[in-house]
């Protein structure tokens, strides 16, 4: 990108080094951050048009609920951003394009917050969208670092959350220059975090999936709800090998380049597994199709990260285009197989292997 394109960005002024989220952001933006050789894996199915669908295009609806809370749309703008004057404005054209559209967005880890009070007001998104789902985050790890539920309480009051969302995110923690690495007793950790907060608490990755096996153990321990965040799109092996100088850690990245477990494999595994399970369903997402897919496949609601962060930083009207032509592209997903409702693609018998 050159210096033109860059100052095109109204949202990404040069602002000093060493905010870890704005550098995400500008990663996400500027490098190759997609893993090698792997893929999500929706590209292997497709759907079998029906030529006659007894519908009226203008009649298929997308309107759904998750965890009891109604949608106009089944889809998620997945966990990204905040913590700067920056990040903390792609969070208020995030929230107030979410609303507008129906969809349900995550925000960022909101630790930064948790430990400096004055970084707040840029994860308070539920003043731009008072309409929608939203679910804060922060990272399991965290458990073992000293943050308390009261901890984990005050992230989700600061983001006026109905949910809140726990990463797991090993890979990523093992190649961050200060990443915190202790992911032993986790487990009832969490549990005892599902006993104890005030809203539902689910668990995502951040790019490299989850199978099912976990995730059953993880709604046995009280979790209501899963984001498999499958492999096939951003690799967080890479996004932090551009920030790490260590030249071993780069150069180890490059093996990594294939690891996880596709987008597709997570969502058919984990449904198999747990057929009343809510479940998200996002990792490598650009497209409606893609969407229907992940619906197809078994998840409730599909989530989008990196491949709506351009439109994010362009403008309200780029972001809102980007949203409804997914939406448009579902939609005629619908249509072209017949399914006038979110519970018909759902179980829809359309979904098929490519040979
Ligand atoms: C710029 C950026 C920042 C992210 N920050 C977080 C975060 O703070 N917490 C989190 O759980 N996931 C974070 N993620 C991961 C996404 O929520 C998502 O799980 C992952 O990128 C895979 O989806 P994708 O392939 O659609 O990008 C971030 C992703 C991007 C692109």
């Amino acid at each position: 990108m050159n210096e033109q394109e860059r100052a095109g960005r109204r949202l990404l002024p040069e602002v000093a080094t060493g905010e870890r989220k704005l550098e995400h952001v500008r990663l996400c933006l500027e490098e190759n951050v997609a893993g090698e050789g792997i893929t999500s894996g929706l590209e292997k199915y497709a759907f079998r048009h029906h030529p006659l669908p007894e519908l009226d295009f203008e009649e298929v609806r997308l309107d759904t609920s998750f965890l009891g809370k109604t949608m106009r749309t089944p889809l998620l703008i997945s966990s990204m951003t905040g913590g700067s004057k920056t990040t903390g404005a792609i969070n208020e054209r995030l929230a107030r394009v979410a609303n507008a559209r129906g969809w349900a967005l995550g925000v960022g880890s909101i630790r930064a917050a948790v430990e400096q009070p004055e970084l707040a007001s840029t994860f308070d998104v539920r003043r731009w969208a008072p309409d929608i789902p939203v679910i804060a985050n922060l990272g399991a790890v965290q458990l073992n670092y000293g943050f308390s539920t009261a901890d984990f309480q005050r992230a989700v009051e600061i983001a006026g959350a109905d949910l809140l969302v726990l990463h797991l995110n090993t890979l990523q923690e093992v190649f961050q220059p200060e990443g915190n690495t202790n992911f032993s007793g986790l487990y009832q950790r969490i549990e005892k975090l599902c006993r104890e907060l005030e809203v539902p608490v689910g668990v995502k990755e951040v790019g490299f999936g989850i199978d099912g096996v976990t995730a059953q153990r993880l709604y046995e321990a009280g979790v209501s709800f899963i984001d498999v965040a499958g492999a096939g799109g951003t690799s967080w092996v890479q996004v932090e090998k551009y920030r790490n100088n260590n030249p071993v850690r780069r150069a180890a990245a490059e093996a990594f380049a294939d690891w996880g477990i596709p987008t597709a494999e997570c969502i058919q595994d984990v449904r198999a597994l747990n057929p009343d399970g809510a479940l998200i369903g996002s990792g490598g997402l650009y497209t409606g199709v893609d969407a229907a897919k992940a619906l197809a496949l078994g998840a409730d609601l599909a989530g989008f990260g990196r491949s709506l962060l351009e439109s994010a930083v362009t403008s309200d009207e780029a972001l809102s285009d980007r949203l409804e032509q997914v939406e448009f592209e579902l939609r005629t997903v619908m249509f072209g197989i017949g399914a006038g409702s979110v519970a018909s693609v759902k179980q829809t018998e359309r979904l098929v292997e490519r040979r």
